[in-house]
């Protein structure tokens, strides 16, 4: 079984849902406590083993590329203050040459076409999909739970988590069959299903492991729900000849992509940082009342 070394993070969504901050900063970007959503979902995948980063960006995306390169006035300037500190948190996060590669969505047809767009960085082997907007916190990350899964299932491998049944049109949602090691077969999958023709109440949460042969699948993908070309849709077609398990996250997952989620992170992650806490928490607490 190949290893997994490859990640993708589409990052080329618009964010409409942030305007105006999104009109001249990636979604992606924006900061949790420190640092930018998506600097959370890298080092989930760093933890997980992942090698290469590969962005899918868009137009306006560009501060995306100048944020994992080496600034090297500002690294000068730091090491003139003796700022060790600061240069140590930097280099620490910084993806060594060669390691972070970046391509383009030119138009923005769904997230099936964004992974698609990947194709010819990943090759053929077995990678990893995360949604740059949704951060997972857990003792263990979410991907390096499902690569311990991979190891004895293999084939594809998507996270879900339970939610509202009401809410399930807002999802890609699976179907549960029977148990495998710490995850489930997943026996069919809809994308953004009407209420009452949900399969579960498992969606999709935002990490996937897929064999490579989904880029054939995306190539000829027609648009789906949203009229928009779905990852779930190429998925489906790949389960006719590949096993799908379901990996269901026990953590704890924040939709940065909405404001309630990106509030939500940003108080859950100062707590987890004492120094912050101490100083935030009894604000916090008179403000919520
Ligand atoms: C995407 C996926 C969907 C998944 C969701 C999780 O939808 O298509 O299957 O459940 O992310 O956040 P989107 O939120 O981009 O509409």
């Amino acid at each position: 079984m190949k290893k997994v070394r490859k990640a993708v993070f589409p990052v080329a969504g618009l964010g409409t849902r942030f305007l105006p901050a999104t009109k001249a900063v990636p979604k992606e970007m924006l900061t949790v406590v420190d640092r930018p959503i998506l600097q959370y979902v890298v080092d989930e995948a760093r933890e997980a083993g992942i090698e290469q980063l590969i962005f899918v960006t868009g137009r306006n995306k560009g501060v995306i590329e100048d944020y994992f390169d080496v600034q090297y006035e500002l690294n000068d300037t730091l090491t003139q203050r003796g700022k060790t500190k600061e240069l140590q948190l930097l280099d620490s996060m910084q993806p060594t040459a060669g390691h972070a590669s970046f391509t383009r969505q030119q138009l923005p047809l769904g997230l099936g076409h964004a992974v698609w767009c990947a194709r010819e960085l990943v090759g053929n082997e077995p990678f990893a999909v995360l949604l740059p907007d949704v951060i997972m916190q857990a003792e263990r990350g979410c991907l390096a739970s499902m690569i311990d899964l991979y190891g004895t299932s293999g084939g594809n491998i998507l996270s879900v988590e339970e939610v509202n049944p009401r809410e399930a049109n807002k999802y890609g949602i699976v179907g549960r069959a029977g148990d495998v090691g710490n995850g489930f077969k997943i026996d069919g999958m809809v994308e953004k299903p009407k209420v009452e023709e949900a399969p579960s109440n498992l969606a999709i949460s935002g990490r996937y492991i897929l064999q490579p042969e989904i880029f054939d699948i995306l190539e000829t993908q027609e648009r789906g729900a949203g009229n928009e070309i779905q990852l779930t849709d190429g998925m489906l077609k790949l389960a006719d000849a590949q096993d799908f398990f379901g990996y269901v996250f026990t953590g704890k997952t924040y939709d940065c992509g909405s404001k309630e989620g990106f509030i939500k992170a940003n108080v859950a992650y100062a707590k987890a940082d004492d120094a912050i806490w101490s100083k935030v928490r009894d604000d916090l607490a008179e403000l919520v009342g």
